[in-house]
């Protein structure tokens, strides 16, 4: 099959690479020239691992194609997705639709034949209805369906997420397109993976349900961990506790500094609005939202505390900006709320991640390591913020002879406390006993 898909971010570049990797043709299109140029030559935007491999491997095949123009792309497609970003609307929370539909216009004045338009972007519900309409408008004879098929892929694991999905969800009624899709993920039909088709609305609304859900189950655990600290109980005990119970399940059961990156912030805000101009609102969704923007603070007050209550003048070391690992993405990251309010008290932050490079431009008077141990050299407490691999098996010895003194504070529970304990460490770490 012939693909084009509009927009080369996280969704749009891997779901390109991955299809054109189950042997479709595929034309990856983006404005931005020097993205497109960029991946000509081999060269990849973002950081995933995996991902310039399987692009190398598919350009040299002859199956993926980067272009800025995208006319004949979208001539020759079966289908067409559009995998551009739907940001948070500064103001109101709202998903900001304008380059989807920017997107929708441009395909609308070039199809030809029977073309399948897909939107893998997360959009509210109803945003197909308006695609719908955007075609009607533009070009009223154009013969297409538009079909909602969300992508669920996580950053850092995204290639195994688009080739082993729990499942495919598919939002259309029309058969000419189901077939489309079926064919599209044929090789997925042979793992076996569930392939759900549904009403497009519902599709829609399966995106949001799902993230939303999974924010809900991350806050969930995270005030469970406040709760073991003021009862004196284990949280990763609790989680594996209840997680053990098949109806509530393992996964997203790790207490932290609360949830951030590019989906769980902006979507559940918009399911808040979504739910609300429906006249139906998801008022635990809203809670959700509330108690984890609250708990980004509250981690900088447990730093603090673990000082002895004053951070002015004091050497804060910092492990990890990123929103999680294996990822170079700081959107919505905790560091973003955590450090601005250690800086605000009169803490010097001086901080080190493998990847998260932007973060020097949205951090300001903080210093910059090239590694963990140069974040830890005269500090009076180490925070890991982000669990990176390369933290859990730090030289903890030499971490303490540089330090000012031994204060760990572990906001991912990557270590033991009684270890911590044997090492001479003050350590704090989350819904678990501070030793
Ligand atoms: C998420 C969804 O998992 C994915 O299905 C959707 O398509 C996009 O949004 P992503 O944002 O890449 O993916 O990361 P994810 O691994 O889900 O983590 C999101 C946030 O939750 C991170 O800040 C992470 O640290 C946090 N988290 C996750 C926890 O604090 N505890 C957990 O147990 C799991």
């Amino acid at each position: 099959m012939h693909v084009a898909m509009i927009g080369t971010g996280y969704v749009g570049l891997v779901s390109g690479a991955c299809f054109a990797d189950f042997g479709h043709t595929v034309t990856c299109i983006d404005k931005d020239a020097g993205k497109i140029e960029q991946l000509r030559s081999g060269g990849i935007p973002i950081y995933e691992p995996g991902l310039e491999k399987l692009v190398a491997d598919n350009v040299r095949a002859g199956r993926l194609f980067f272009d800025t123009d995208s006319r004949e792309a979208i001539r020759g497609a079966d289908a067409v997705f559009i995998g551009v970003g739907t940001p948070s609307r500064r103001g109101d929370g709202y998903a900001d639709l304008s380059y989807v539909y920017a997107a929708a216009e441009e395909i609308a004045a070039l199809v030809e034949g029977f073309t399948v338009v897909v939107t893998k972007s997360t959009v509210p519900v109803g945003t197909g209805d308006e695609i719908e309409a955007i075609f009607k408008r533009v070009n009223s004879k154009a013969d297409v369906a538009v079909v909602s098929n969300p992508e669920f892929l996580r950053e850092g694991a995204a290639i195994e997420d688009f080739k082993r999905p729990d499942r495919v969800v598919v939002g259309t009624t029309d058969e000419r397109a189901q077939a489309v899709m079926r064919e599209l993920y044929r090789p997925l039909y042979l793992n076996e993976t569930p392939i759900l088709f549904t009403a497009r609305r519902t599709s829609e609304l399966i995106k949001y349900a799902a993230n939303a859900f999974l924010a809900l189950k991350i806050t969930y655990i995270n005030e469970m961990a406040d709760l073991c600290e003021a009862v004196g109980a284990d949280v990763q005990q609790v989680a594996r506790g209840i997680g053990l119970d098949g109806r509530i399940g393992g996964k997203f059961l790790n207490a932290g500094p609360g949830y951030g990156g590019s989906c769980f912030p902006k979507d559940t805000i918009a399911l808040v609005r979504t739910a609300r101009d429906a006249g139906a609102p998801v008022e635990l969704v809203e809670t959700t939202v509330k108690i984890n923007d609250e708990r980004k603070r509250a981690m900088a007050r447990k730093v603090i505390k673990a000082m002895g209550g004053e951070v002015k003048g004091k050497t804060v070391g910092v492990l990890g900006l990123t929103f999680k690992p294996n990822t170079d993405d700081m959107r919505d990251a905790p560091a973003l709320a955590i450090i601005p309010a250690l800086t605000d008290k009169g803490a010097k932050v001086q901080a080190f991640d493998p990847e998260g490079h932007e973060a020097r431009k949205l951090l300001t008077g903080v210093d910059f390591m090239d590694d963990p141990y140069a974040a830890a050299t005269g500090a009076d407490v180490l925070v890991i913020i982000t669990e990176w691999d390369q933290f859990r098996a730090l030289d903890l010895d030499r971490i303490k002879l540089l330090m000012n003194q031994p204060v760990l504070v572990d906001l991912r529970n990557i270590y033991k406390p009684e270890d911590m304990r044997a090492r001479g460490f003050a350590y704090t770490s989350v819904g678990r006993a501070p030793v």
